[in-house]
């Protein structure tokens, strides 16, 4: 069986992360930040670590501004919701993912302006559209750190000189990079950014967050939930401080240690060698399916402007028929169809059928690549 589905969800899960989770269930086990006896205070231990350790990965200066939420769907409807308000306005791409698409679309019923800037058909953002679309009651820029569709990544940095000139917050939806590629909070001027644990993280599902970074003011933001908190129990209000303001209720601890876990393995093995790894890969499997007859590969400019997720089409064939017959005859789980990013697909050209997507991973391997490949050749050949 060959795994190419890293995009969607990691998998195998690197040595550590498993075990992690069962010395919590079985060792552990006690509610974080609730109790004062000695497990309920390791529980909190493993909590803040995984706070440093994603710190530490994003450059982000203070550990209690990252925030644990189920994911990067939740943590990017905090951000959107807790900050835009009827009569503002908000800029994003033509490459994000529904988890920002739909919030954004409900809250444009709400009164929220909201201007998609159209990126290329190989996927790219020139940084000089989105000054463009600014306008006066503009308050945020939300961006996708890389497509989901065909990984090209987008113009962080450039995207924050702009948000900084103009006083607006940048939320980076980074479910696609955090682990992957390199991301520095301070330097890209990024004010808050989602990310996901059971992606490039290589932690499990139903753990991820927010960070929510200095400039964003704590009085103007309102979390999705309120409730206990383990922390000033002597209120009836929410307590205004991070992170408790937007962690309400047992986290899932179990899942922490898990994404605890994951993320150290990134830090030791280094983002840097996990990109140079995962941009081999991708360099050989778009040379060789681009030299495949009926084969077409989406998004363009090369393996070092893109994660390792490659959308292809063969002529003759759909998506689905594809992806089906990779399984079945071949053992290789990947993706097909519209990624959840509609305006993805319409922007590079493949909506409605969509593409058969490879999302290849830090445990993907070059002989990987060639049998694949031999799969594809083989399936373009009958078409
Ligand atoms: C670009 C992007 N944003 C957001 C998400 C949502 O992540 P999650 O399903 O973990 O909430 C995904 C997941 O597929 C994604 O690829």
């Amino acid at each position: 069986m060959l795994y190419v589905d890293n995009a969607a969800t990691s998998w195998p899960k690197p040595p550590g992360v498993v075990e992690a989770m069962v010395h919590f269930m079985e060792k552990v086990g006690a509610n974080p930040g609730r109790s004062a006896h000695h497990l309920s205070v390791e529980a909190g231990r493993i909590v803040y670590n995984a706070r440093e350790a994603v710190a530490e990965l994003l450059n982000a200066p203070d550990p209690m501004r990252v925030v644990f939420g189920y994911n990067a769907t939740e943590a990017l409807n905090l951000a959107l919701r807790g900050l835009l308000r009827p009569g503002n306005h908000v800029v994003t791409s033509s490459m994000e993912h529904n988890s920002v698409m739909r919030p954004l679309r409900a809250l444009e019923r709400q009164g929220v302006g909201v201007t998609v800037v159209r990126c290329s058909p190989q996927g790219f953002l020139d940084p000089p559209d989105v000054e463009t679309a600014i306008k006066p009651n503009s308050k945020m820029i939300v961006l996708n750190h890389a497509s989901n569709v065909v990984g090209t990544i987008l113009p962080i940095a450039e995207v924050g000189e702009i948000s900084r000139r103009y006083n607006l917050l940048l939320l980076v939806d980074a479910a696609q990079t955090a682990g992957a590629y390199p991301i520095d909070v301070e330097a890209d001027k990024i004010d808050l950014l989602a990310f996901t644990g059971h992606k490039s993280l290589l932690g499990p599902m139903g753990i991820g967050g927010l960070y929510i970074g200095e400039r964003v003011k704590l009085r103007e933001f309102e979390p999705l939930k309120r409730g206990g908190t383990g922390s000033r129990s002597e209120l009836e209000e929410q307590p205004d401080f991070l992170p408790d303001m937007c962690e309400s209720g047992t986290p899932n601890v179990v899942g922490i240690a898990g994404l605890l876990a994951g993320v150290r393995f990134v830090l030791e093995r280094g983002v840097d060698e996990i990109r140079r790894h995962e941009v081999e890969l991708t360099q050989r499997l778009i040379e060789g399916l681009s030299a495949i007859p009926g084969v077409t590969v989406h998004g363009g400019h090369g393996a070092q402007r893109q994660t390792a997720t490659i959308s292809f089409n063969i002529k003759g064939l759909s998506p689905s028929e594809v992806g089906l017959r990779l399984d079945e005859e071949y053992g290789i789980l990947c993706r097909v169809g519209l990624h959840c990013a509609p305006a993805a697909h319409k922007t590079i050209g493949t909506f409605p059928a969509g593409t058969v997507r490879f999302g290849l991973g830090v445990f993907n391997t070059l002989e990987e690549v060639e049998t694949a490949l031999e799969a594809i050749r083989q399936l373009a050949q009958e078409a």
